[in-house]
């Protein structure tokens, strides 16, 4: 498990407003497909990577009525989420897994009956997107809606200086992640081509999230550490990991960064960073 459950409830703000913002997507879609309406029964939607249930109550509150599924690949989130939430539907699954595998119950009720798929702070761990595409496309309805954003931790050769030199070549030489450009496009090709969508909208954004230094450096640095390492070359011993992983938390935190505070009694007793994220907002339409 890569994220603590409880902590991630309650400390994981930065993924609040990027989801509100896929919300009022969801609600200008709603409103011109069925007008406007106080309770959505008929609605199912279906929020991918659901985490520790904070979004699918977040659309729930939204949507009043609707019927609300979560799904994450962590069976400790989602033992949180089903406990905190008994009134949504919760279940364990990898999302990047072909559909022919996902359970045969889960298909034979949501096959072609799900109205909107969310997916927020999710989608960047998706390798194989065209067997994800394809499942997306299992899952909707015709002119069902997909909406979501895709994540990109950052090239961190573009922080390169003379001093950082050594890190450039250690991480060419350690890393296949892939660029901006090659992460992005393979996303949405694969929901054009396997996805069956005739529409997709997508916006850049550059949202900025603020931590506290020693939390986000000692922990949460975890988790973009660990996208990186994804795509590691050749097998490496531990002292060699050991120092790539110091060398990109340094590039992380260089290129991340964009303003400190300092602490101080009156706004935070401990010093905070604002970090610069890089995330494709979109929403697609299905045929
Ligand atoms: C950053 S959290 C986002 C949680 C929630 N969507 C939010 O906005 O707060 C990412 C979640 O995606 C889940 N996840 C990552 N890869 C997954 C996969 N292949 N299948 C299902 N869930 C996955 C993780 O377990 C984690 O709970």
């Amino acid at each position: 498990m890569d994220y603590d459950a409880e902590k991630y409830d309650t400390g994981a703000a930065d993924a609040q407003q990027p989801a509100r913002q896929l919300i009022r997507l969801i609600q200008y879609y709603v409103r011109e497909k069925y007008g406007d309406k106080s309770t959505y029964d008929s609605l199912t939607i279906v929020d991918l990577g659901c985490g520790p249930g904070n979004t699918a109550e977040l659309l729930a509150n939204h949507f009043i009525g609707a019927k609300i599924v979560g799904i994450d690949i962590d069976p400790e989130m989602i033992r949180f989420a089903q406990t905190k939430h008994p009134e949504h539907k919760f279940f364990v699954q990898n999302i990047e897994k072909p559909w022919s595998q996902w359970p045969e119950n889960f298909r034979s009720t949501y096959e072609n009956k799900v109205d909107i798929i969310f997916a927020n702070y999710a989608l960047h761990w998706i390798d194989d997107t065209d067997s994800f595409a394809n499942t997306i496309r299992q899952l909707l309805r015709p002119t069902g809606m997909f909406t979501g954003n895709l994540l990109y931790c950052g090239w961190l050769q573009s922080v390169d200086d003379s001093d950082d030199h050594l890190d450039k070549t250690l991480l060419d030489e350690s890393l296949a992640y892939p660029t901006e450009m090659e992460f992005v496009s393979k996303f949405f090709w694969s929901l054009r081509s396997c996805g069956n969508f005739h529409s997709i909208n997508m916006e850049y954004q550059e949202p900025v999230s603020r931590f506290g230094r020693k939390f986000y450096t000692e922990s949460f640095i975890e988790i973009p550490l660990k996208w990186y390492r994804k795509f590691l070359k050749r097998s490496m011993n531990d002292e060699e990991i050991g120092h790539l992983n110091e060398t990109l938390k340094r590039l992380i935190l260089k290129q991340r960064i964009c303003k400190v505070i300092p602490a101080t009694d009156t706004i935070s007793s401990v010093e905070q960073i604002d970090l610069r994220q890089q995330l494709y907002i979109f929403k697609a339409i299905k045929n």
